[in-house]
């Protein structure tokens, strides 16, 4: 290890207790600093399509970007890297150096829970956005950190799930993306992921880590653990992972790791070169901080250019999948007059998912608000909820959503306790608390401490109520003293406890709005969960509300609006519950019963145009019944204002599909190996799909089974494509695609350029394509542009598993032109002679 002369010179200076210090974080999100010997302590956060700042704190608001889907549909890299500049202003107004992203993992399976964090199916477009966007953030002196490394793709026992994937697998689909950004963005930081890979934990993966991206890559970068994905002491640290987080350590105790020396598993050499990489990091950004001036990024957080460049995206991100008859856009004049019924979530904003990458926005603007700025002076809107959709009841609060509640204080709001273990006594009661619920997400305060949230509640309404409740470790809830509901052991489903998100049991309660209740929430300890990062932590949440709110007959009224309408606009989706870190989807159908409200809709309505908001595909047995649809992903917090936009017109639709939408999950790449099987106790799963994952699967199966391919969005204008030419550049070992794209329609709008190669003769062991190259031209009505796009020879290799070499076998390749993975528009065959390389 080199270390500059600096970070030697400091590293010396230190004890061996204090290098070992370095080795951990000190909080959530803070790293260990020094400060009287000049090594200072880095703030961490995520990530990664807003800033967090603190793990739960709800004071605390950021900008709302598009998440990883909705940028990675633009398909023009130089948007991500605008992002980047723009969360590197952010994480400076909130003293944060090191922001936690991108996430980079491949969609390798519709259900998958964070699928919305992450950009694609396909790891070039991966890694040509996630390339920008590091640039972006550390071009203005912020730290990315490329995330999980490697192969998260499911979150069901995401911490020990052991997955089995080929090294080709790996090579071609799993590991480029951090592949392609390590070499053209050189991210200072990466995270590894929770998961095993071939049986070795990613934090202690000694293949992974030394041989591929620190040896093979050249990289030198700090290397930190998933929050609670450090594994072991001395594998950890010999394989390479420099950074526990989060801190205060619980691997990486000092008695541990001194006792890891003395039996000699791991050297004082292992401790220098992690604490000199840890140090290093620190400096180089504390220096970037001081170097990089806050008004070089142009922007302070929440400006109204951050809000445009948010709102833009946005918009740019939407893929209109189709409008047939030309029902869209939605001009002022095509609406005038008329009744537009505006149906499902159209009066909440589905602007990000749930977990880590949720945002607490600044704002959020509902498409019912987008709608009413843009049209309101034209149409007439008429209102209905349309379906039950909630998948967890919401949390009494303190806003009085279903009454009064008052703290022991005699304030507005819960109490909230805390209990040493087997102590009557609360060591700390805090007042005026928001609501049922409390998530020890990031919080060390109900470490190995019971909670009690208790409130004296009067409902707004008389009736039986419906409730819920879980807590990770066994809980109660007493009304009026009364046990109503134990849950006498420890959440089946902890980590989606974590995030509010576990199943819960129903049952119900009659409250009378004249009386007032003292209700008590109780939650213990967690003892023996199974999982490090969890045990210890109480952490509990109820839900509720009034049964006639919960068995109203909301698709029937809702018909009955479209039915009074001269159109109906539907807004489907996942709310955080439904799609989120800490689980994978339940289902490919849309919850609860939004697919039966369409076809009700549908049916009623004939002019019925979808507008769904999800990170991933989702079944759409309606689709031949609507004229128009438009996938609107989780695309921030001006997600309402966007999907005006590109309702009206204002914006051109330009989006493309970062990933195939399947009619049926039993036709996925990964079905029958998602989210695998358990084996002694210990989910696995066999990737067994290999490099045949997105379109490259698809590809082999009949056209029919994709309701729309990788790469596939409509336009309000029309391009012209023309005749493409392919150019050898030996000087850059590759080729140079070049046509002209002309825009025949009548209103400006981008064309995606979309470029592919394989092997003219199909084999079975191949992709018959992959993307090598894509370009979004923007162009005005009857305007021409010539586009080029470049890529390399090794764009055809494959990965030669008994070699272990990249492999070009000598032959015939197709360069394909194409609107999307399944329209291929021009071929051109070039010859290439056989290559091979080390990785
Ligand atoms: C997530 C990471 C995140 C970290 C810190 C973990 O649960 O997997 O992506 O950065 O928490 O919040």
């Amino acid at each position: 290890m080199v270390l500059s002369a600096t970070a030697a010179s400091l590293l010396k200076g230190l004890t061996l207790e204090e290098k070992i210090s370095l080795l951990a974080g000190a909080s959530f999100t803070g790293t260990t600093g020094i400060p009287e010997k000049g090594v200072p302590a880095i703030k961490a956060v995520d990530g990664p399509n807003g800033v967090r700042s603190a793990a739960t704190d709800e004071a605390i608001r950021s900008t709302c970007f598009p998440a990883g889907s909705s940028l990675a549909s633009i398909f023009d890299p130089a948007i991500a890297y605008r992002a980047g500049e723009l969360l590197a202003a952010e994480c400076r107004g909130k003293n944060a150096q090191c922001l936690l992203g991108p996430t980079v993992c491949i969609h390798r399976h519709p259900l998958g829970g964070r699928n919305f964090e992450s950009f694609s199916e396909d790891p070039l477009l991966t890694g040509k956005v996630a390339s920008q966007y590091i640039r972006g953030l550390q071009d203005s002196g912020v730290s990315a950190t490329i995330k999980h490394f490697v192969a998260n793709e499911q979150e069901t026992q995401r911490t020990t799930v052991d997955e089995t994937i080929s090294e080709r697998a790996l090579r071609e689909i799993y590991l480029k993306p951090f592949e392609i950004a390590i070499r053209e963005a050189d991210p200072w930081a990466l995270m590894t992921a929770y998961n095993h890979v071939n049986g070795e934990h990613c934090d202690s993966h000694n293949w992974l880590l030394q041989q591929v991206l620190r040896g093979e890559w050249g990289w030198k970068g700090l290397v930190m653990s998933d929050w609670g994905g450090t594994n072991s002491v001395a594998s950890a640290l010999n394989a390479g992972l420099d950074l526990e987080m989060p801190g205060p350590p619980r691997i990486r105790k000092l008695p541990a790791v001194l006792e890891a020396l003395k039996k000699g598993e791991t050297s004082e050499e292992v401790i220098d070169e992690r604490a000199g990489k840890m140090i290093e990091f620190a400096l180089k950004l504390k220096e970037m901080e001081a170097k990089v001036d806050p008004a070089r990024l142009g922007v302070s957080t929440d400006s109204p250019e951050t809000r445009s460049f948010v709102r833009d995206a946005a918009a740019r991100g939407m893929v209109l999948l189709k409008n047939e008859g030309g029902i869209l856009p939605l001009t002022k004049d095509n609406v005038r007059g008329k009744k537009i019924a505006v149906i499902g979530y159209s009066k909440d904003a589905l602007a990000h998912g749930g977990g880590s990458a949720a945002v607490n926005a600044y704002y959020k603007v509902s498409p019912w608000d987008g709608l009413h700025t843009a049209l309101g002076d034209s149409a007439e809107f008429l209102f209905a909820a349309g379906a039950h959709r909630e998948r967890l009841l919401p949390p009494i609060n303190k806003n009085g959503n279903f009454g009064k509640v008052i703290g022991l204080d005699g304030q507005v709001g819960f109490t909230r306790l805390l209990f040493e273990d087997g102590k009557d006594e609360p060591i700390n009661v805090s007042h005026g608390y928001t609501h049922s619920a409390y998530s020890p997400l990031g919080s060390q305060e109900s470490l190995w401490r019971s909670l009690e949230i208790v409130g004296d509640f009067t409902p707004l309404e008389s009736g039986s109520h419906y409730m819920t409740c879980s807590g990770i470790g066994p809980s109660r809830v007493y009304v009026n003293d009364e046990l109503i509901f134990n849950q006498d052991k420890n959440s089946t489903d902890p980590m989606g406890t974590l995030f509010l998100a576990a199943p819960e049991t129903v049952f119900q309660h009659y409250f009378d709005a004249s009386k007032t209740y003292r209700l008590r929430i109780c939650s213990d300890i967690p003892r023996k969960i199974g999982l490090e990062i969890l045990e210890g932590r109480s952490g509990v949440r109820v839900g509720f509300t009034l049964q006639s709110v919960r068995d109203a007959d909301l698709q029937g009224a809702a018909v009955k609006v479209a039915e009074s309408a001269d159109l109906a606009i539907i807004f489907t989706g996942h709310d955080p519950q439904w799609e989120t870190e800490g689980r994978d989807q339940d289902s490919f159908n849309l919850p609860r019963n939004q697919n039966e409200l369409i076809a009700a809709v549908a049916a009623a309505n004939k002019n019925t145009i979808v507008v769904n908001s999800t990170g991933v595909a989702v079944s759409m047995p309606w689709l031949d019944q609507v004229p128009a649809l438009i996938q609107a992903w989780f695309s921030g917090q001006e997600c309402g204002n966007a999907i005006a936009d590109v309702l009206t017109g204002a914006v051109t639709p330009e989006g493309c599909l970062p990933v195939t939408f399947p009619k049926r999950i039993e036709d996925a790449p990964a079905h029958g190996n998602f989210p695998g099987e358990y084996v002694d106790g210990q989910l696995k799963v066999n990737y067994a799909e290999g490099v045949f994952v997105g379109y490259r699967h698809f590809d082999r199966l009949d056209k029919s089974c994709v309701n729309f391919p990788f790469g596939h969005g409509l336009s309000y204008t029309k391009f012209e494509y023309g005749v493409m030419q392919v150019a050898e550049k030996p000087e850059q070992e590759g080729f140079e695609v070049t046509l002209d794209v002309k825009n025949v329609g009548e209103v400006a709008g981008g064309a995606l350029v979309q470029i592919y190669a394989g092997r003219t003769t199909v084999s079975p062991e191949h992709p018959i394509k992959t993307l090598v190259g894509f370009k979004k031209v923007r162009l005005q009505a009857g305007e021409t542009k010539t586009a080029s796009i470049s890529f390399s020879k090794r764009d055809f290799a494959y990965f030669n598993e008994e070699t272990k070499q990249w492999t070009i076998d000598e032959g015939d390749y197709a360069v394909y032109l194409g609107s999307s993975a399944a329209n291929i528009l021009q071929q051109v065959n070039v010859k290439l002679e056989a290559t091979t390389w080390k990785p």
